[in-house]
This record gives C-alpha cells, sequence and structure tokens, in this order.
C-alpha cells in the first residue's frame, strides 16, 4: 500500500474554549488528508497536510456540473479517553458506490482508512470531551478539470477535513413536526437519490426553506413517480413504529440513500427483540395507521443527529399528531444503546467499532 506522507503545520488554530457553543460543521481542524487522481497515475500521493484553501481555476467542473460526492461519519471519545470509529469501513464502500454513479474512479479503500487515521492520530486532541460531542469527518471527491465539456474529468481530487461538533441536541431528543412534500421530489427513478452527490442536497434546500417557513423542521419525501410512497425525511431515513414492536421503513429502492444509522438501527431492533421490516409504504396507508394509533413513534436516523423523533405530520392539509408527542420509548433505547455503542460505554454485540491507536 502507499505510504501516507505528513506535512507538519507551522501554525495552529485555538481548540474550542466551550464545546456546548461548537454548532455542527462549523469549526475546522489544523490538518487535512487529501490525494489526487490522473489518468496516467491513478489515486497518488496520499497525505496528510496543513488545512488550506484549494486554488482553483473558475472553469473546474465540480463547480459547472456538480460532479462530486462525500460521505459523513465520526470519531467517538470513550470515557477512558480511547478513540473510536463506528463502521467507517461502510462509509468507505458507499462512497465508492456513489462514485461509481457519479463517474468518478473507484478508489483503495485501504488507503483511505490509512489516510483516515493518520489524519485522527495527528488531530486526536481535536476529539471533543463533551458528552455526546464528537469530531465529525467529511471526506470528499471533487473533479478537477478545468473544462466546460459534460463529461467525466479526468483529474480529482480526494480529501478528508475534520470538525468538532456538538451533541446535534443540546437538551436531549427533541421531536419535530414534518410536512410531508407532495409538489417538489429531492431523487427520482434511475437517478442519483443512493448517491451521496451535492445534487441530491440542492434539491433539496428549496422545499426545506418552504417547510422551515410554515413551522416544520422537515421535509417528508415521496417518491419521485408516483409521489406516493415515502422515502426519506430531510436528509434522514424514515422508520415508523408499528403497535409498540414492529419497526418498518422504506425499502431501498435506488432513490433512497442507504444509511448506515439506518441499517444499524434494523439489526440492532431485531437484537433487541422487535420485528424489523422493509416495505414499500403509502403515505395514504401510513396516515391511516397513524389516525388508527397503530403508529406508535415515528423517528428519522442518520449520522448527525443518530435518531430524531417526529411529533406531527402535516399531509395535504391536516396535522397529525403521533404517539403523546412525546419520545416514544423504542425511540429512545434505540438512541440510548447505538449511542452507548458508538462512545463506547455498552458493549458491540454486532463488532461495529473500530480502536484507533
Ligand atoms: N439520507 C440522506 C439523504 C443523508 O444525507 C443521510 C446522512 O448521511 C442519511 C440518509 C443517513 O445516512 P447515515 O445513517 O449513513 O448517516
Ligand atoms: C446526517 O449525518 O444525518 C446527515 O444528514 C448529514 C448531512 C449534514 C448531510
Amino acid at each position: 500500500m502507499q505510504d501516507i506522507r505528513f506535512e507538519q503545520a507551522t501554525s495552529f488554530k485555538q481548540k474550542p474554549q466551550d464545546e456546548s457553543k461548537m454548532g455542527f460543521g462549523k469549526l475546522f481542524t489544523d490538518y487535512m488528508f487529501e490525494m489526487d487522481y490522473s489518468v496516467e497515475k491513478g489515486w497518488h500521493d496520499p497525505r496528510v497536510v496543513p488545512y488550506h484553501n484549494f486554488s482553483m481555476d473558475p472553469a473546474t467542473s465540480v463547480l459547472h456540473y456538480g460532479q462530486e460526492i462525500f460521505e459523513g461519519m465520526k470519531c467517538y471519545r470513550r470515557k477512558d479517553g480511547g478513540l473510536q470509529l463506528f463502521r467507517p469501513r461502510d462509509n468507505f464502500k458507499r462512497m465508492n458506490r456513489s462514485a461509481e454513479r457519479m463517474a468518478i474512479p473507484q478508489f483503495d479503500e485501504d488507503v483511505a482508512m490509512a489516510g483516515l487515521e493518520k489524519l485522527l492520530e495527528v488531530e486526536k486532541d481535536w476529539v471533543p470531551h463533551t458528552q455526546g460531542a464528537t469530531l465529525y469527518i467529511r471526506p470528499t471527491i471533487i473533479a478537477m478539470d478545468a473544462m466546460l465539456g459534460v463529461h467525466a474529468a479526468h483529474t480529482y481530487k480526494f480529501y478528508i477535513i475534520l470538525s468538532p461538533s456538538g451533541a446535534y441536541y443540546a437538551g436531549g431528543l427533541a421531536p419535530v413536526d414534518i410536512y410531508v412534500e407532495d409538489k417538489y421530489v429531492r431523487a427520482v427513478r434511475g437517478g442519483i437519490g443512493f448517491a451521496k452527490t451535492g445534487g441530491n442536497y440542492a434539491a433539496s434546500i428549496l422545499a426545506g426553506m418552504n417547510a422551515k417557513h410554515i413551522g416544520y423542521a422537515q421535509v417528508l419525501w415521496l417518491d419521485g413517480v408516483h409521489q406516493r410512497y415515502i422515502e426519506e425525511v430531510g436528509a434522514m431515513n424514515m422508520m415508523f413504529v408499528y403497535e409498540d414492536r414492529r419497526i418498518v421503513t422504506p425499502v431501498l429502492n435506488g432513490s433512497i440513500l442507504p444509511g448506515i444509522t439506518r441499517d444499524s438501527v434494523l439489526k440492532l431492533g431485531k437484537h433487541l427483540g422487535y420485528e424489523t421490516e422493509e416495505a414499500r409504504m403509502d403515505i395514504h396507508d401510513v396516515i391511516a395507521d397513524i389516525k388508527a394509533g397503530r403508529v406508535t413513534e415515528a423517528f428519522g436516523t442518520g449520522t448527525a443527529a443518530v435518531v430524531s423523533p417526529v411529533n406531527k405530520i402535516r399531509f395535504q392539509g391536516e396535522e397529525i399528531g403521533i404517539g403523546d408527542g412525546g419520545i416514544g420509548h423504542i425511540t429512545q433505547q434505540l438512541y440510548d444503546v447505538l449511542t452507548g455503542i458508538q462512545f463506547g460505554k455498552t458493549e458491540d454485540p454486532m463488532g461495529w467499532v473500530v480502536h484507533l491507536k
């Protein structure tokens, strides 16, 4: 495997004094990982270097046609001070699946993993100490050709930046109200919904803004063909609990992002004795099930917030409450067990955690 070069920084940022005020994705550390791709050399020169700006030709293709992909994961500090990652290989695997869809060359997951570990070794003091706070990890690949032709670039940059981020919910899990979006869609059949690529997020911003404007925290996305089947909620996967014992989520169909938290909740749910199911979920049926009291809890899942309980859903002008408006006990249990594993407080029955040196 290629060696990872290291370049020493000459100046260092001040670390956050008050970890409760970091927010999400606003602060960045002193170093980053980088490697480049060219047709002649393939992926080359993996290196940990001082955090720096990029200088780009205004014609650089990523800026015009969005040929780019990214990932999101976290580094967690245990009580004993040690550091750990949660299923990081799954993030790099998903990144290569995104790469394939976006016509970006595959990278060696071992090099990416070694690069991340080296970066974290250098930046270990940046991993927050406060309960619930983490070092958010953002691997990214961008197309670097300076050209305006619409075709795959010949040069790319892979980089990883780190952002110390606060607990998503400062005051514990806060149930949110969501708006069923029946005008805009985020992804379409045959499109790029399953890939973690900027265009999906760009497509989601207007609907998210409109929903916020009328008091809803997130949009519930319906499928792009029938505008009838539930896909995701904001930038999270969606889960419903039926009759206090069955966890149901929309089946992966190509336009849903296969979340690692989603997969973890399905596996942990089963481990904890619940039934789990991936199904095509018609919004009309789900609304009827909520009204009939069969849906007892609902929540989103994602790396950033882990789980996000849903209080009310607005559908075609009507607002429907789920459960008693508080955090459902299965939602809370899944949150506690999952974050317990991620922060090394409870055992890791699935072998998901990677300890760092
Ligand atoms: N769906 C979308 C669109 C996302 O951006 C994310 C966040 O990464 C997720 C779902 C949840 O995925 P994961 O659990 O891997 O973070
Ligand atoms: C998540 O981690 O749940 C996300 O949705 C990441 C987001 C900032 C793109």
